[in-house]
């Protein structure tokens, strides 16, 4: 992947810097429930789709979501950000648990956490310019005084994320893929967020597309300080963007730390198979064909007993089969829940 080099290497230098924290996310609970029946609806069951999450993310940071399809890293995003109500847990962001806030309590917290999902043409508006979505939050939060004012913000903005200020009177269909990703994240910063959770931004677009997108995401995070919740499939990607990184399976996360370290040092046989998935061109990365995965994530509805990896797992042992294992610490920026460790 070509990227920044300098954006890089001005990153790695800062990460040994303690930061503020801007979310702390402790035990999350997200439990959907499965009903049955004709006319009278009963709960026979719940899909847990997140089941326990804990960590943080400090400011002008990013923490890396990473993990099969289903594991729960959208509903993670979707709950930390109050698109849906967690069933449990604590969401601390600036210092206040907003987990169980009502509507009301939360609209000052609101402008200060945005998301940006996969597919821009499903976040934008195909009927309002582009000037017209960008003005309607200055607006609405009297950040500015005058349409007019909203117009200069929104121009310097469409430079800021790589676009042109004549941009600002087209519509989403005028614009490429990449191009509707930039005006995305645009929507998202535009009320200066202190967390932004990145839903596979990427994922739609072409490898050079996606390097500058990436490039353009850590450039604000420079200039900003925004701390970012970063969510995909891609380990190559999630491995250059982050600071530390979790590593879900099953709603639980199986293997959390600094980015560098879970990647160079993966303990967790899941993590492993991840990465043996995934080629990663470093030479520094251990890997083998042993480490392959095979088998399918069992139904969040159905979980198995013990270690919910132990069915696909090539190193279980008879306790695997039996107790879930506890997040042990490995190192002061490394922790698996894995018995091989125990
Ligand atoms: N509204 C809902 N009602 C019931 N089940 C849901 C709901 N939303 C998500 N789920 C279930 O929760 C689990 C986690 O889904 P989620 O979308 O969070 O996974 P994901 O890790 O983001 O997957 P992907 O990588 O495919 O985007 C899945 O089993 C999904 O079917
Ligand atoms: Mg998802």
């Amino acid at each position: 992947m070509q990227v920044n080099q300098k954006i890089v290497k001005e990153k790695v230098k800062t990460t040994k810097v303690e930061k503020a924290v801007v979310l702390n996310v402790k035990d999350l609970k997200k439990y959907f429930p499965v009903k049955s029946g004709f006319l009278i609806q009963k709960t026979i069951g719940y899909v847990k789709a997140v089941d326990g999450v804990s960590f943080e993310v400090k400011k002008g940071k990013t923490f890396g979501l990473v993990g099969e399809s289903g594991c729960g890293k959208t509903t993670t995003g979707r709950s930390i950000i109050r698109l849906i109500k967690p069933t449990a847990g604590v969401v601390e962001f600036l210092g206040t648990n907003i987990a169980d806030l009502n509507e009301k309590e939360l609209k000052p917290y609101r402008t200060k956490m945005q998301i940006v999902f996969q597919d821009p043409m499903s976040s934008l508006n195909p009927r309002l310019s582009i000037g017209e979505a960008l003005s309607e939050p200055l607006l609405y939060h009297k950040r500015v005084k005058s349409k007019a004012e909203a117009n200069m913000v929104i121009k310097d903005l469409l430079v800021k994320v790589g676009l042109k200020p004549y941009h600002i009177d087209r519509y989403p269909h005028q614009f490429s893929g990449g191009q509707r990703q930039r005006i995305a994240l645009a929507r998202a910063i535009i009320l200066k967020p202190e967390l932004v959770i990145l839903d596979e931004p990427t994922s739609s677009l072409d490898v050079s597309i996606q390097a500058q997108i990436i490039n353009l995401l850590l450039s604000l995070q420079e200039e900003m300080g925004m701390g970012y919740i970063f969510i995909s499939h891609d380990l190559s990607v999630v491995r250059f963007i982050s600071d530390e990184v979790g590593v879900m399976y099953l709603g639980r996360i199986v293997e959390y730390g600094q980015s560098d370290e879970i990647f160079t040092n993966p303990l967790h046989p899941y993590t492993k198979g991840l990465l043996a998935a995934a080629p990663i061109p470093d030479p520094k990365v251990k890997r083998s064909k042993k480490d392959m995965i095979t088998g399918k994530v069992p139904s969040p509805i159905n979980r198995p007993n013990g270690c919910f990896f132990h069915p696909r797992c090539k190193y279980k042992k008879a306790v695997c089969e039996s107790e879930y294992p506890p997040l042990i610490k490995v190192s002061d920026t490394h922790w698996v829940s894995c018995y091989l460790y125990a």
